[in-house]
């Protein structure tokens, strides 16, 4: 394996920037926390960071919604914290991934200022834009992801704006050459930087239908998430021409040295959908696969969606598996009912399985969902589904430490998102005790890596094998 390959071999760990390390006290993280975090990182094994969005943004949805593709949001740092950050980890031998969100921008955003100044505005038509109905109702009966339909009315001009999540998440029209040709620049401008790759965002949904046909109603027949939505996503999304983009964007990737790589959000829940991400070795290096973080903590269920997914990937392809990240129920509290047996069992097939493992930030040492008042809601999903909680809870501070503050932040001080149980569950006892959770997911990693010429670094105790055995009747 050459080390263009890092990305077949290696642990991908997902940091949500804003959760994992205040540097000045703000009870917010940033890139200056981050670096700080670096040799704890390099400790655990894993040979790269994907960071959650950390450019500017309003934060409607926590920075999934886009102003700057180009710069950083402050909260977070700069440009040459993001500098900083990349030849740091590279000391350290680990590559820095970066969220882009090529589906929708910000209303903030100037483009979309400026699209819908007027009809004739440059940028109208980066936007998806359509007349009403003659009753005036939307063009068509396309559901947010989010809830709700998925137009809004922009009444001085009088038509119609496409957002596949909040209104003030606008969709950007990929049938315009001219949004195609910025995000070259945008991903270009990464690149060059040292990033070794994104994450691709919605990687499934950016086409649109041009003709802007309804999605067929959701049927008995259709699995539930269908049936919950509503509708099949078979025109606001999962368009075939979407494969095109991703065909384009793999060669830019490819022309890097080492080559930069691509991993898609691709939410399709079907695994046959998924394989298809791969293309003939030409689209994503990795598409994230779903259905195993949907399916049931069983070994039935779960090596069903594991022999299908093998069968599907594409020799060129390879599989990519995760158990978390900050949209769903942390495994812990989804799958393990906060027992540490069956955590160290979900995490040993997540670190084991043919694949490359996404492990998400505060899963190695057990972290569960935090639950989260009213009163403290930041997510919008939370705000619009109280009392469900939204996806707050999974994405609360890192423990890193007993006591006041977690170790994420000065003592005292707010975080943005409550703290958890710092006392029961944190980095800095788990360190010291050979028989955690933490220590368990270190020596698996330790133990399974594969990196060409270099020695395995640990060994599994008998007893961190031991503390893995699941329950019966779980796994
Ligand atoms: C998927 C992201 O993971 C999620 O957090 C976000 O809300 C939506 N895409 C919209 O960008």
């Amino acid at each position: 394996m050459s080390s263009a390959d890092w990305w077949r071999h290696g642990v991908i760990y997902q940091v949500y920037p804003r959760s994992f390390q205040d540097s000045n006290g703000d009870g917010v993280g940033d890139l200056r926390g981050v670096i700080n975090r670096l040799d704890y990182l390099q400790w655990l094994g894993i040979d790269a960071i994907w960071l959650t969005p950390i450019t500017v943004s309003p934060d409607k949805d926590m920075g999934y919604d886009v102003a700057d593709y180009c710069k950083v949001q402050s909260l977070f740092g700069d440009l040459t914290a993001v500098d900083t950050l990349i030849r740091e980890a590279d000391r350290r031998n680990i590559k820095v991934v970066l969220d882009i969100v090529p589906n929708h921008t910000s209303d903030q955003h100037p483009w979309f200022v400026d699209a819908r100044s007027s009809r004739g505005a440059h940028h109208r038509d980066w936007y998806v834009w359509a007349d009403p109905k003659p009753d005036g109702s939307p063009p068509n009966n396309w559901l947010s992801v989010f809830g709700g339909g998925a137009w809004t009315l922009d009444p001085p001009t009088g038509q119609y704006y496409l957002h596949n999540f909040l209104a003030e998440q606008p969709d950007l029209n990929w049938w315009n050459e001219e949004v195609r040709d910025e995000f070259d620049r945008i991903i270009r401008h990464w690149f060059d930087r040292g990033v070794a790759g994104f994450r691709i965002d919605v990687a499934h949904g950016i086409v649109k239908d041009r003709e802007l046909r309804d999605n067929p109603v959701a049927t008995d027949e259709d699995p539930p998430h269908v049936r919950e939505h509503g509708q099949r996503n078979v025109y606001n999304m999962e368009r075939p021409e979407v494969h095109d983009v991703l065909r384009h964007w793999r060669q830019l990737a490819d022309r890097y040295q080492p080559p930069r790589i691509l991993l898609g959000e691709t939410y399709v829940l079907d695994v046959r959908t998924m394989g298809r991400f791969y293309g003939t070795g030409d689209e994503l290096h990795l598409a994230f696969n779903f259905t195993y973080i949907h399916a049931p903590f069983s070994a039935a269920a779960l090596a069903e969606v594991v022999a299908e997914s093998e069968l599907v990937i594409p020799d060129v392809g390879w599989p990519v598996w995760t158990v978390s990240n900050h949209d769903v129920s942390r495994v812990m509290s989804r799958w393990c009912a906060d027992d540490e047996r069956k955590v160290r069992c979900a995490l040993l097939s997540l670190l084991t399985l043919r694949g490359t493992p996404v492990l998400y930030y505060g899963d190695e040492i057990g972290m569960a969902d935090t639950s989260i008042r009213k009163e403290d809601l930041q997510d919008p999903v939370g705000k619009r589904r109280w009392p469900l909680p939204g996806r707050d809870p999974v994405r609360t501070p890192m423990p890193w430490r007993p006591g006041g503050g977690g170790g994420f932040t000065d003592p005292g001080v707010k975080p943005w998102l409550p703290l958890g149980d710092v006392d029961r569950r944190n980095v800095d006892d788990q360190r010291r005790d050979s028989g955690s959770t933490l220590s368990f997911v270190r020596d698996v990693i330790a133990t399974s890596r594969r990196r060409e010429g270099e020695p395995v670094q640990g060994e599994l105790s008998l007893d961190a094998w031991e503390g893995a055995v699941c329950s019966s009747g779980s796994t």
